[in-house]
């Protein structure tokens, strides 16, 4: 039997009940693979990092090591949340690395979309790597591989984008969600008893805000695309639409354009709102949000955020556009 070949018999989770049962049957799956020996995740905080450490924390306990990296390119809140759910509530074995600024060094002057990607993903494995490497006993590398992964980029995590560690260091991988669908890896986080926000948490790009403070990346831009941001998920959660629209987010283009404040010319940043739904991502529409809405975000953007004078609502379908800018 192929172990990468989700069953055809195999039942969809989609249940409280059936969710408990493949984590029952997980756990000792990993046990018996792991036993008494370590394995070492990187926690991402996206959905699929967070459900996998969640279930190997309840099987192996602190024989799990997490590395949680902080490129610099979160949204903001994003890397607290993962301390404190994973270190301070679930008691997990977290390794935070702050490594934004060398990301952001790496990062200056690359204008290019796909080297952008190729510096992030490429950097993020070398911290990764030189983590791994200070850690001797370590036998395992867990990975939150879903089946779509395997089916749609031969088993790699979309947010590498590069290539996977070293085969030196000789891991043997432990991936108990691989044969699962995302609404299945959903319905295990919430059984798990991760927060709401984690489980159901939008789709988020590796390379992060990279991608979305568009050209050669300044740390200026770069924290007016995290505030605008923020503000924007703020407001969609107060009017309800968080979880009814599929993927929201801000852009902050390198371009500037004119503006006036206290009777002065200026020259500061356009924000872009993106929001779009999709079924899976391959085309998208734009949803018709409230204006009130709209200029409230608009106003709160206006006076929060500094170095910006003129928000957007992008109004374009995928395709011809991209959900992404880059
Ligand atoms: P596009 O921009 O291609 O995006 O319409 C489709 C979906 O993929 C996400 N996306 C990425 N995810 N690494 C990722 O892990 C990337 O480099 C990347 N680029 C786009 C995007 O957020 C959207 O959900």
């Amino acid at each position: 039997m192929n172990p990468n070949k989700r069953p055809e018999d195999m039942v969809r989770i989609t249940t409280r009940e059936l969710a408990d049962k493949f984590i029952a049957g997980q756990i000792a799956e990993v046990r018996k693979q792991v036993g008494s020996r370590k394995v070492l995740l990187a926690l991402s905080g996206g959905v699929d990092s967070s459900v996998v450490a969640a279930l190997l924390v309840k099987a192996i306990g602190r024989q799990l090591i997490c590395v949680h990296v902080n490129h610099g390119l979160m949204r903001k809140g994003e890397s607290e949340q993962v301390v404190e759910i994973f270190r301070n509530q679930l008691d997990a074995n977290l390794v935070y690395i702050d490594a934004s600024d060398r990301f952001l060094d790496k990062l200056a002057g690359v204008a290019d979309p796909e080297a952008k990607r190729k510096v992030i993903g490429g950097e993020f494995i070398r911290v990764f790597e030189e983590e791994a490497r200070k850690l001797t006993d370590v036998d395992f590398l867990a990975q939150g591989t879903i089946y779509p992964d395997i089916i749609e980029s031969k088993g790699v995590k979309a947010h590498h984008n590069v290539g996977g560690l070293p085969d030196d260091l000789h891991f043997e991988l432990v991936e108990p969600v691989k044969l699962l669908f995302k609404d299945e890896v959903r319905v295990v986080g919430a059984a798990l008893g991760l927060p709401d926000g984690m489980v159901n948490r939008q789709p988020f790009p590796g390379p992060g805000l990279g991608v979305r403070c568009t050209g050669a990346i300044t740390r200026d831009r770069l924290a007016a695309l995290r505030e605008s941001d923020a503000i924007l998920r703020e407001e969609f959660d107060r009017a309800g639409l968080t979880g009814k629209v599929w993927q929201f987010f801000t852009v902050v283009p390198d371009y500037r354009s004119t503006g006036v404040r206290d009777g002065k010319r200026l020259f500061d940043w356009p924000v872009v709102i993106r929001a779009v739904n999709t079924v899976d991502a391959m085309t998208a529409t734009v949803p018709e949000i409230d204006w009130a809405v709209l200029k409230k975000i608009t106003d709160r953007i206006l006076s929060e955020v500094p170095g910006v004078c003129r928000v957007l609502y992008d109004l374009s379908p995928k395709g011809p556009a991209t959900i992404e800018w880059e």
